[in-house]
């Protein structure tokens, strides 16, 4: 059977596990990556946006675009994820200069105007908090009528992360989340009660060190600091490695029938003071709302892991470009000496307009 190619754009803050989304997109046959936008969440939308850079610049994805969103949450002060991510949002490997520009285009202009000419063909899967998709909903309801599928990594059905109730992409906008959750578009939510199935175990890392190729020694010593901050969180099983959430999202568009998933209404709790954030899912209809979304639950971890290790591999074939940490990587147009990303030179607090 011939793999039929879904086009996704991914809106990520890279954060260890975005990268790794980044590179699953980029080397899966199964995925045609159209576009990146990001956002800030795991830390600014400056970092988040240059680390987007430097990961397509060591995978050699100089023809992927890469949109600035927006720099702060709908209605809250940002938080970021530096306990988990490191003072770059990607600690970990040494990166040289990135030679893969930012578009002058704000990321939530590219959103709506390509939602609504081609939203019928493109999956967009969301990996930190939701930003920029509702900003694009507040500004173009119907984005959601045009929109063939979002699937999301963030929340959860059990229990959160960054509070006992929330997980952090939620509770990083939980204004943003309601709103996309609400807005009656196909949605499947990949929580953490899923990819915390997809652990980076001793043996996974193995395989991934064995490529032995400039991507796979980026993801190496990505894995290595993650793992790290992981192991000092105190979350359980982290022992074993540390979960990678965001590339479930992308499995999950690649190959659907790696996880199970249920029916559920899901509401995002925005008032609560000790659960804002909170995905109330309700796979019983208990609250008698027909459901908003599919809710995966159950993994097939070894069939994640082979497909997250072939694409590693396939973006990593030794023609992909300039290599990490090499000084000389640079050459790329006017954004890559280090400016501010697009959506904030343009503006300044806006961006989130
Ligand atoms: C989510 O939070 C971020 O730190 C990760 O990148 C992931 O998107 C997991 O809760
Ligand atoms: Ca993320």
């Amino acid at each position: 059977m011939v793999p039929v190619t879904k086009r996704i754009i991914l809106d990520c803050d890279p954060g260890h596990d975005d990268a790794i989304a980044i590179l699953l997109a980029l080397g899966c046959p199964d995925i045609e990556l159209a576009a990146i936008t990001t956002v800030a969440g795991n830390q600014t939308l400056e970092k988040t946006t240059l680390n987007a850079r430097r990961v397509c610049t060591v995978a050699g994805a100089y023809d992927v675009p890469i949109y600035a969103g927006c720099w702060r949450p709908l209605a809250r002060p940002q938080v970021t994820a530096a306990e988990v991510h490191g003072a770059s949002g990607l600690d970990g490997p040494a990166f040289g200069e990135p030679a893969v520009p930012v578009q002058q285009e704000p990321a939530v202009d590219y959103l709506v105007r390509t939602l609504m000419a081609e939203g019928d063909a493109i999956t967009l899967v969301p990996t930190g908090p939701l930003t920029n998709v509702a900003t694009a909903l507040r500004r173009e309801p119907k984005i959601a009528r045009r929109t063939r599928e979002v699937v999301l990594m963030g929340g959860a059905y059990t229990r959160g992360n960054r509070t006992p109730a929330a997980e952090f992409n939620m509770l990083a906008d939980p204004e943003a989340a309601a709103a996309v959750f609400a807005a009656g578009w196909p949605l499947t939510m990949v929580g953490l009660d899923l990819t915390h199935q997809a652990i980076a175990t001793s043996e996974v890392t193995g395989r991934i060190r064995a490529l032995d190729t400039d991507v796979s020694r980026m993801v190496t010593a990505l894995l290595d600091f993650y793992g790290a901050s992981y192991r000092r969180s105190g979350i359980p099983g982290a022992g074993d490695g540390p979960p990678v959430h965001d590339p479930c999202a992308v499995a999950r568009v690649a190959r659907p029938g790696l996880m199970a998933v249920q029916d559920a209404f899901v509401a995002v709790e925005t008032q609560g003071e000790w659960t804002a954030g909170m995905t109330v899912t309700d796979f019983r209809g208990i609250l008698g709302r027909p459901p908003n979304a599919k809710v995966a639950t159950t993994l097939d971890a070894a069939a994640f892991w082979d497909l997250v290790v072939d694409a590693l591999q396939a973006v990593g074939a030794p023609s992909a470009g300039p290599a990490a940490g090499r000084e000389d990587a640079a050459g790329g147009g006017p954004a890559a000496s280090g400016g501010p990303p697009a959506a904030e030179a343009a503006g300044g607090p806006a961006g989130n307009g």
